[in-house]
């Protein structure tokens, strides 16, 4: 009998994905059939090869969602449509030459960022954060200083002044959250981007946002406020789990215990490890089949979407074939994505050093931070999207501030 296709949904994504892609790919191979929200089909990919095949391949696996062939079913309320997109004129969905012009004009305006003066905003923003809170004792680290650190960061580079930065991390965090103030949160951040490139128009300045501007390529004001506010929310909620989740495995992992007392060595350890085991990025929606076409095995219909499972493949048995840990040096997982279309390389270099200096700065200036609750007791957000914990509280020494 063929296993009924798998809901993408459930208690399990939050507590025990690993040993949900696990019975997924026993079950089904490396192309799994599931249903999303009222039962509308999509194959999630979970083989590394496979995975390569649909990311490579950007003409045969589309970015395109108007090739979707559910589109009659879905409705106008459908929860995941702001995920999927249709008709929205960011990068997300752009494709062929318009993308690689696009994903360049990105690049270049985040590789001219400084890493020193990068280093540097992230530092201060650090202990402004931890300076709230050291010398209380106990905090919650993910709650107190993952979530507003990285968008204070970006909010600097692309070019807001510091008076703003607060504003717009609760504005994206109510948006992230999806609570009742998201549509408010997008509209703060739709206004503060049209007024900041209106700013930038009549005086550009050092930043990322003067530098969109004067690309070539002439996109136009709408479509760069598209993609700063990607940017700004694609770049946030990854980052601030890239640091929950590192900090958790170096707080309940004694691989990791030394570097709490003073040792630095093993942060980025620990940061790579996580983006194996444990990646922010689980899964992510999606890709359009452009034509009939064969994936692991699997006939895929024109216009099926794929989802790509970027958790799943990292743990594909064909390469991790001792099962360990795999932790140094080694980077080819998926969870920047892979293509023409994965994570821009500048962007994943101003997230490493946002996150390691976030790491850093917590065990420098709290250096006996412990776990104030069993290791256990910690949740994640229930999304088979991206992997986050809901809180980390921890207790430390009190340090005066600085
Ligand atoms: C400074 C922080 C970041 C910025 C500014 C940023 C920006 C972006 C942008 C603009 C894209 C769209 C690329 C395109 O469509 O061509 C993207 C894609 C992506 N990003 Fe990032 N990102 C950041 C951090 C991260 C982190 C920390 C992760 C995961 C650990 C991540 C994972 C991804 C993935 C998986 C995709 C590809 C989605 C796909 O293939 O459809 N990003 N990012």
């Amino acid at each position: 009998m063929t296993p009924a296709p798998v809901p993408l949904s459930g208690p399990r994504f939050q507590t025990e994905p690993a040993e949900l892609y696990r019975e997924m790919r026993r079950d089904h191979g490396a192309v799994v059939p599931v249903v999303l929200d009222g039962d509308i089909p999509a194959w999630l990919v979970l083989g590394y090869r496979e995975l390569h095949q649909v990311t490579g391949d950007p003409q045969l696996f589309s970015r395109d969602s108007e090739l979707w062939n559910q589109w009659d079913r879905i409705p106008d309320d459908w929860p995941l449509l702001p995920m999927i997109g249709r008709r929205q004129p960011s990068i997300l969905y752009t494709v062929g030459e318009r993308h690689r012009e696009r994903a360049a004009m990105i690049s270049n305006a985040l590789e001219a960022v400084d890493a020193f003066e990068l280093r540097s905003h992230a530092e201060k923003f650090a202990d402004e954060l931890i300076d709230a809170v050291c010398t209380k004792g106990e905090t919650d680290i993910v709650e107190d200083y993952a979530a507003l650190l990285p968008v204070r960061v970006l909010a600097r580079l692309y070019g807001f002044s510091d008076e703003q930065g607060p504003g717009l991390v609760t504005a994206l965090n109510d948006m992230v959250n999806g609570r009742e103030g998201a549509l408010a949160g997008q509209q703060h951040l739709a206004t503060s981007m049209a007024q900041l490139l209106a700013d930038r128009k009549d005086e550009p300045a050092d930043d990322v946002v003067s530098r969109m501007l004067a690309d070539p390529s002439g996109f136009t004001d709408e479509e760069i406020v598209q993609d700063l506010m990607v940017m700004m929310a694609a770049g946030h909620q990854p980052t601030a789990d890239w640091i929950g989740n590192s900090l958790r495995l170096m707080l309940t992992d004694e691989r990791f215990a030394a570097s709490l007392f003073g040792g630095r060595h093993s942060v980025g350890e620990a940061m790579n490890e996580v983006l194996w085991e444990d990646t922010p990025t689980q899964n992510v929606a999606g890709r359009w089949a452009s034509r009939d076409t064969q994936l692991g095995g699997r006939r895929v219909r024109a216009g099926d979407l794929l989802l790509l499972g970027l958790q799943g493949a990292n743990a594909d048995p064909q390469v991790r074939t001792d099962g360990s840990a795999l932790t140094g040096g080694n980077s080819a997982h998926f969870s920047f994505g892979h293509g023409e279309h994965r994570c821009p390389f500048p962007a994943q270099e101003v997230a490493e050093v946002i996150a390691r200096t976030g790491i850093e700065v917590v065990l420098d200036r709290l250096p006996d931070i412990d776990l104030a609750v069993p290791a256990e007791s910690l949740t994640r957000r229930p999304s088979p999207w991206l992997r986050g914990l809901t809180g980390l509280p921890v207790t430390f020494t009190p340090v005066p501030a600085r």
